[in-house]
């Protein structure tokens, strides 16, 4: 079996993880049993980039339960948990493709291993597969990294061809790999259809705000160990991931303000009882700061020459864009890491600013990604639509679709019934007065 991980020693320690995560994953458990009667993933071949945590590793195994022939990589050079990646291999036989801290070359070599594999289903975090394949479909070569790109030209434009159409489908996990996905579609070149997992409610609801909330703020607890009580915190974005960070940040006595650049998000903030305004404002008075945005350089250059001595910056949205790191480099005189994940930058007035798991998700850099209570229903849903897409992908069309309401719902049902939890049943007359016009009169 091909794989490449940093050492298959430590698979008794990513073994031990692997099953403690299991327990709190009690929805994607029983979508295993299931699949393991089922399979109804026999002859599928499925290529998954995605965080390579212990969540991740149950999610996998559940897809090799189910009959799928799969393949894991990772879609970030920092989340990796290194001996996770040496259980998956050695005790599930599953080829991993990952490293904690691997470098960009070695990173496409992974990705390109993903799609060496030959999938019939992707399963993405970031959309880095089906982008790959696209510039490959689209015969945009150089547009690919230099790992990929090598090895796409080695091939004859037939078997190109032959990789691209032998895709049915893929799911996406993330916000941005949808808004990546839906430009894809809006271009008119997406090429197969994909599922929006980000987009059921039992995804983003929970995962992106309470997992990315406690999560976000674990990983600069871990990283810094600084008090958050009694700080000013400033949150960027007042999406799904910034409510929770927001929200915990501000359980545990911080000062919280808010940017945003949408005036219905930041009105909600306001009400939500935090000081909202523009970064320029708050980059002057935080101790904290945290990018959630999706969005390229949200705090730049001109920010950080206005921020306090100490302050302490990081990111938790999707790329290491949100952060102008090149800028702060710019306008340094010197640079060390002065702990694990922490790089301290000497601006020439000598006041030191600093930059948090290389601007990388923080979350995954410093901390261990989401608690499994959160990713076990993130990821009950990709294990259920990778069984839709195996089913019924040749009814769909190229495009971008959502979560089929009838597994977001059952997922929900699933999850409530395993916290123990039971709720109100609608009456028969509280069935029709609800679906009537003419009641209420
Ligand atoms: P969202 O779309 O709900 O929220 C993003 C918010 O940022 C929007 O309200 C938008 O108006 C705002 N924004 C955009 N540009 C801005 C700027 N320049 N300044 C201030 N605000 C700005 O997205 P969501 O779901 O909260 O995701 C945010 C990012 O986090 C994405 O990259 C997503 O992929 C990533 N993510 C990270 C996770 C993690 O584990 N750390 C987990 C889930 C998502």
């Amino acid at each position: 079996m091909d794989y490449h991980i940093a050492d298959i020693s430590l698979a008794d320690k990513g073994r031990l993880r692997i099953e403690w995560a299991a327990q709190s994953m009690p929805v994607l458990n029983q979508i295993k049993e299931r699949f393991v009667k089922e399979k109804p993933l026999a002859g599928y071949k499925l290529s998954a980039c995605l965080h390579v945590t212990t969540e991740t590793a149950s999610l996998v195994k559940t897809l090799k339960a189910g009959g799928a022939d799969v393949v894991l990589c990772a879609s970030n050079p920092l989340s990796t948990q290194d001996d996770v990646a040496a259980a998956l291999v050695k005790d599930d036989g599953i080829p991993v493709f990952a490293i904690k801290g691997e470098d960009d070359a070695t990173y496409y070599d992974h990705i390109r291993a993903a799609l060496q594999h030959a999938p019939h289903v992707t399963m993405d975090d970031g959309a880095d597969l089906v982008s790959s394949l696209h510039f490959i479909a689209l015969d945009k070569l150089d547009g690919l990294h230099p790992s990929v790109r090598d090895w796409a030209k080695s091939l004859d434009k037939a078997a190109r061809t032959a990789l691209v159409e032998k895709v049915v489908g893929s799911t996406e996990e993330t916000t941005t790999g949808v808004i990546r996905l839906r430009s894809m579609a809006d271009d008119g070149i997406l090429r197969f259809p994909v599922i929006a997992v980000n987009d059921a409610m039992t995804k983003h609801l929970f995962d992106n705000r309470y997992g990315t909330g406690q999560s976000t703020l674990d990983g600069i607890i871990r990283a810094t160990n600084r008090l958050i009580a009694g700080s000013t915190f400033v949150v960027c974005g007042y999406g799904w991931c910034s409510r929770g960070v927001a929200m915990r940040a501000s359980g545990m006595g911080a000062n919280v303000i808010v940017t945003e650049v949408d005036p219905l998000r930041a009105l909600e903030a306001v009400m939500d009882g935090y000081r909202v305004m523009p970064i320029a404002e708050a980059a002057k008075i935080g101790d904290f700061f945290v990018t959630l945005t999706g969005d390229r350089d949200v705090i730049r250059k001109e920010h950080f020459l206005l921020m306090k001595d100490g302050a302490i910056v990081a990111n938790s949205g999707h790329f290491n864009v949100e952060l102008d790191i090149e800028g702060l480099e710019e306008i340094s005189t010197a640079k060390r890491k002065i702990r694990e994940f922490v790089d301290e930058y000497k601006l020439d007035d000598g006041r030191c600013i600093y930059l948090l798991g290389e601007g990388r998700l923080i979350n995954l850099a410093a901390a261990e990604g989401h608690p499994s209570s959160v990713m076990d229903m993130s990821f009950a849903n990709q294990a259920l639509c990778a069984e839709y897409m195996a089913k019924h992908a040749q009814e769909l069309d190229k495009k971008v679709y959502g979560v089929p309401l009838d597994i977001d719902n059952e997922i929900a049902r699933l999850k409530l019934a395993a916290m123990g939890v039971t709720i109100d049943t609608l009456t028969k007359e509280q069935e029709s007065y609800l679906h009537s016009w003419e009641s209420g009169t």
